[in-house]
């Protein structure tokens, strides 16, 4: 939600961002935007029968989310709207300080980790499971699964991966540390760390600069102190 208007706030606004609102122009006071749902915040979260659930977790109201105890989630995570997470087999596993990006879906029958301060954006989907495209099985959920040639294999992030608008991962990919993959990229292969991928299939362009890893270090220790 307002993935955009977020990025180009000036600093001032950094408190905003924090919370997760809206910044678009303020609406009256006493009035309902019916198309802003808002989001779930920890509190609840932990009510509804998650793995677990970390301290400023927010997740879109809109979300469709299927296997909530198999799901595991740290905090300052944020999870936009119309994102769906499909976990009724396998598990999701959320790391800190990750955002998913409205209209994401992750298929976790194979199990899907996103570690500490990765990202995907809009759009991007994770198959921890596919169907057999050969031609050697039946294919889709209807059909019983003794007549399927499921691949079913986890999918990782590695911490500070970030994954652009609309790129589809594919079961058993490893995405090392630092790994940024651009938009509309198809990832069907690990990724070694601190490469910059795109296109479809994925290649790597060139080297991910690691300064962020200072910026990282600021970080913590900035909120460890306040
Ligand atoms: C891959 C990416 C990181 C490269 O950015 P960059 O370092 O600024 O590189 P450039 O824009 O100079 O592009 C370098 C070349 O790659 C091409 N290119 C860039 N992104 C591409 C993409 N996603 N797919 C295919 N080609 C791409 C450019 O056209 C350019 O080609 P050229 O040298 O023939 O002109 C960026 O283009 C991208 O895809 N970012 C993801 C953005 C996103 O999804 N944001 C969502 C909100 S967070």
């Amino acid at each position: 939600m307002h993935e955009w208007v977020f990025r180009w706030l000036p600093s001032n606004e950094d408190s905003i961002v924090e919370k997760g609102l809206a910044v678009t122009a303020p609406l009256p006071p006493g009035s309902h935007n019916p198309f802003d749902q808002g989001y779930y915040n920890s509190k609840q979260l932990r009510e509804f029968g998650f793995g677990s659930v970390g301290d400023n977790v927010q997740i879109a109201k809109n979300c469709t989310i299927v296997g909530l105890s198999n799901i595991r989630i740290g905090s300052h995570v944020r999870i936009d709207d119309n994102v769906n997470i499909i976990a009724a087999k396998g598990s999701v596993s959320l790391g800190s300080y990750i955002h998913i990006g409205g209209g994401s879906y992750l298929a976790a029958t194979g199990g899907i980790t996103l570690s500490d301060f990765s990202a995907i954006s809009q759009g991007v989907r994770i198959y921890s499971t596919t169907d057999d495209y050969s031609g050697n099985h039946l294919t889709n959920p209807t059909i019983p699964l003794k007549y399927l040639g499921l691949k079913i294999a986890p999918v990782s992030l590695g911490r500070h991966a970030i994954i652009g608008s609309g790129s589809v991962i594919l079961p058993g990919c490893y995405l090392g540390e630092g790994v940024s993959v651009g938009a509309l990229s198809l990832v069907t292969k690990s990724l070694d760390p601190w490469g910059v991928y795109l296109g479809a299939p994925a290649k790597r362009l060139w080297a991910r600069s690691k300064d962020l890893l200072a910026f990282e270090k600021q970080f913590l220790e900035d909120s460890a102190s306040t």
